[in-house]
């Protein structure tokens, strides 16, 4: 049976981690398989192991930490995630999102959110860099929508915008940020099937037919909620490996390759994201919604 959550539970993890930090971010940031090291980088931090976080969705996968760090980031207040839960981990698409809820509780207005992906437009490269321009969801057009239950006019409206899920000011500002860097940021689509078995050449064939540039597991939901929260959302895909239509014959470890190429992808990315950040605090008002 789906279990629907409710404002008492997002409360109550809301109440535990304003508990155990002092800092009151406004941006929260998710990092994806294998880009755990952009939280070393937080000063002043609190970590709090989702474990201990009422409610929270504990990740159980190689490459996802699974804790919060709370701390100070180019002069700004950030909630990072180290790792996410997905839905092949058993996880309701509801309670996928639930950490987005808390920080909309929070009090955060911006989400920043990473991913390693497969490149499906055949322009990209393992260890390049897509910023999500918009996304596919078809795991939605399927069935499984973190919105679908009663809805709580507090947090959201029943049927939610998405035809500007990503916000462009945000978009502008990160495709600055890696001119200003002097590397590639490619721009694209991003689909999220609910895995965990990678894609069939078949699959493959169809997502770019459909006009998906990368493929993964996660974000959309989370996306999802953080729309219907009014957040502003940032979206980053690392393209940790590309997509095989033609098979050599040769079978691929391909979660092994997104845990080598998010060693490429770290430094990029969390210069990047950095970047946006203080950009974002150099611009003032731009922390408001
Ligand atoms: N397919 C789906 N999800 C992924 C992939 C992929 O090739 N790479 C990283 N996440």
């Amino acid at each position: 049976m789906t279990q629907f959550f409710t404002r008492k539970e997002f409360a109550e993890a809301a109440d535990f981690i304003r508990s155990h930090t002092q800092h009151e971010p406004t941006i929260g940031l998710i990092l994806g398989t294998g880009l755990n090291p952009l939280a070393e980088e937080m000063r002043a931090a609190e970590v709090i192991p989702y474990s201990e976080i009422p409610h929270f969705p504990v990740a159980t996968v190689e490459g996802h930490v699974g804790r919060l760090v709370v701390g100070e980031l180019e002069g700004q207040e950030v909630l990072i995630m180290q790792g996410r839960a997905h839905h092949y981990e058993g996880y309701s698409p509801q309670h996928i999102a639930l950490p987005i809820r808390v920080m909309q509780l929070l009090g955060i207005g911006i989400l920043m959110v990473t991913n390693a992906a497969g490149g499906l437009n055949p322009a990209f490269k393992a260890g390049d860099l897509m910023l999500i321009t918009d996304h596919i969801n078809l795991i939605g057009m399927a069935g499984l929508n973190p919105l679908r239950g009663p809805n709580d006019p507090e947090l959201g409206p029943r049927f939610v915008d998405m035809s500007q899920a990503y916000d462009l000011k945000l978009r502008e500002m990160a495709l600055r940020v890696a001119q200003g860097l002097g590397f590639t940021l490619h721009q694209g689509v991003y689909v999220c099937l609910a895995g965990p078995s990678f894609e069939t050449p078949a699959d493959l064939k169809f997502l770019r037919l459909i006009g998906a540039d990368a493929v993964g597991m996660s974000t959309v939901p989370e996306v999802t909620v953080a729309r219907h929260a009014g957040m502003r959302v940032l979206g980053i895909s690392g393209i940790s490996n590309v997509a095989v239509i033609e098979p050599t014959g040769e079978s691929k470890a391909v979660h092994e390759e997104v845990l080598e190429a998010g060693k490429i992808l770290v430094p990029k990315l969390t210069a990047l994201l950095k970047g946006v950040i203080s950009l974002l605090a150099s611009e003032g008002g731009s922390l408001d919604k």
